[in-house]
């Protein structure tokens, strides 16, 4: 199977403009997935509670409309970070479809201004073996292994990334899960916040299969999706077998 991301720049506050450019890449990527990055219909730098309102789209709505029937036309599955908005309150979320199939994840752990701006979503999302999460969720080693073990095989991981830490991190989420991984970061700059890119393709052993630069590019990698389902680390060593969650239970202990 053949994935890919579209790392590209969005413009902060003009949907149409970012829509139409990722569906031009949607269009001709040779790829069966691909993955956009977080919010890449609007924008990431919101100053202000109207600017978040006037971008938020419900789901479904035009954005996911579009992506709908490029998915449809293309038979390619998308997975994109959009400004949601659901009964007055507002998710950084990442929609995964799939012609007729739409499905939402909402970010679970909120970075910086988006604490602001956005509810917390509270559960992850896998969908034919494909797991979705965004951005900051990275640096929660449990995010990846929840989605591992509700059964994902890649996980699909729209981004905004400032931090210098994501890439090296997600090849160990990959080596540690036994996962493959697409991180599609955006590039640019917005309101003083600089984007790394650095999108990036890791194998279930970890290996980064590519990763890109700090420009707008497009990139894709064949996969054998089914490598994900050996978890032997040794021959006497299994990623499965060898847990003890009855070890870990302070991990989850509600938060004081
Ligand atoms: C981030 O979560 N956008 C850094």
């Amino acid at each position: 199977m053949r994935v890919g991301f579209f790392q590209m720049e969005p413009q902060l506050l003009n949907t149409e403009y970012n829509v139409n450019k990722a569906l031009s890449c949607v269009e001709r990527i040779d790829a069966d997935v691909v993955v956009l990055p977080e919010l890449f219909h609007s924008g990431y730098a919101f100053q202000s509670m109207e600017e978040v309102q006037k971008v938020a789209e419900p789901i479904p709505g035009y954005t996911t409309e579009k992506l709908q029937e490029a998915s449809t036309d293309r038979n390619i599955v998308i997975v994109a970070g959009i400004c949601e908005k659901y009964k007055n309150r507002f998710y950084n979320s990442a929609v995964y479809i799939e012609g007729d199939i739409l499905r939402v994840y909402r970010k679970i752990h909120l970075f910086l201004d988006e604490k602001k701006f956005f509810q917390p979503g509270s559960e992850f999302l896998v969908v034919n073996s494909i797991g979705v999460m965004v951005c900051f969720d990275y640096f929660f080693p449990e995010s990846a292994r929840t989605l591992m073990l509700q059964g994902a095989r890649l996980i699909a991981h729209p981004s905004n990334l400032i931090l210098p830490y994501c890439p090296d991190a997600m090849a160990l989420r990959s080596l540690e899960n036994r996962v493959f991984s697409v991180t599609c970061n955006r590039v640019g700059e917005e309101r003083g916040l600089h984007f790394i890119g650095q999108s990036q393709i890791v194998d279930s052993k970890g290996n980064v299969l590519y990763r890109a630069g700090v420009m707008e590019e497009v990139a894709v990698r064949e996969i054998v999706l089914e490598e994900a389902d050996n978890k032997f680390i040794t021959s006497r060593n299994n990623l499965l077998e060898d847990r003890n969650p009855a070890a870990y239970k302070v991990i989850t202990e509600q938060k004081k």
